[in-house]
């Protein structure tokens, strides 16, 4: 099994043991998309910096009507390592991030990283992540699902549909993933190179299952390790009703196409 918080290092001898990530992040690059995240965001990017003095940061903002843009441009002026990508209109999480890690995968980075403006994905915790690339995972979640992980301030409401995202999705995928809607999250590159960015239709939230799914489909090895997540104390949410919408008929149709495929494979067996 690919998947695990603490099972065997199945990917160890497919990579060696060379770290990709340095003590301090180089190689890594942080995508931090923003909508409305102007007190947030040179927060976030100040304990980034003071957690991990060399990773890289892009800030991907979709024109944000509360000028986080300008602020994100003001940060880059003054720090080598901060870059911002400017978008016209909100356009989408899943898409903030395509075009984030194209732009990464452009320049060389070993390892994109999501996270969040909001403060919700510690800093303070993002060595956990790399640690795990380091020792040949291929994709690292931070989980707030797995022993070690926990959820501070987050409303119930908001808790339950979390945890009935993600029953739905490993029932329907049965992908071994406890916290498959996380976004916060290690990719080494060579697996968004292999994963065909440009076919994903995932705009909202789904986008982080669809990604989960297509890199355990493709046989890379993932990990989860525990986080804990923080809700937010400025601004609000971007999660909506057309955002769960998305993620509920997505999961669906992909579900059944397992369905269909399984039940292929069981006939050519019987037939071969
Ligand atoms: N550029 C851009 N465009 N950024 C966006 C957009 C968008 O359309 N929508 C949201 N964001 C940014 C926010 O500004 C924030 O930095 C980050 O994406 C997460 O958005 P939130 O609105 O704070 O998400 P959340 O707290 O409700 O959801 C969290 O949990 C989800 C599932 O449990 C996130 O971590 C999600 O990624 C996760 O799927
Ligand atoms: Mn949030």
């Amino acid at each position: 099994m690919a998947a695990g918080t603490d099972g065997p290092d199945t990917s160890g001898d497919r990579h060696g043991t060379t770290a990709v990530v340095g003590p301090g992040g180089d190689g890594a690059l942080v995508i931090i998309p923003t909508y409305n995240e102007r007190e947030n965001l040179p927060k976030i990017l100040e304990r980034l910096r003071a957690a991990l003095d060399s990773v890289a940061v892009l800030v991907v903002d979709d024109g944000s009507p509360d000028g986080t843009g300008e602020v994100a441009d003001e940060i880059a002026a003054a720090d080598d390592l901060v870059h911002v990508l400017h978008r016209s209109e909100k356009n989408g999480l899943g898409t903030a991030y395509v075009e984030g890690f194209e732009w990464g995968l452009s320049r060389g980075y070993r390892v994109l990283v999501e996270m969040d403006a909001d403060g919700s994905h510690r800093p303070e915790q993002l060595h956990r992540l790399l640690d795990r690339v380091n020792q040949g995972y291929d994709l690292v979640i931070g989980s707030r699902y797995v022993p070690g992980g926990a959820l501070v301030n987050w409303p119930i409401q908001r808790e339950l549909l979390s945890k009935g995202a993600n029953t739905y999705a490993r029932l329907a995928l049965g992908a071994p993933i406890h916290d498959i809607t996380a976004g916060y999250r290690a990719y080494r590159r060579e697996v968004l190179e292999k994963l065909d960015l440009d076919s994903i239709e995932s705009h909202g939230y789904v986008f982080q299952i669809d990604l989960a799914w297509r890199t355990v489909q493709e046989g890379f090895a993932v990990a989860e390790v525990p986080i804990t997540f923080v809700e937010r104390e400025i601004g609000e949410s971007k999660m909506s009703g057309s955002v769960m919408g998305e993620a509920f008929t997505k999961v669906a149709r992909w579900g059944l196409q397992r369905r269909v495929e399984q039940v292929r494979s069981a006939l050519r067996r019987r037939q071969g």
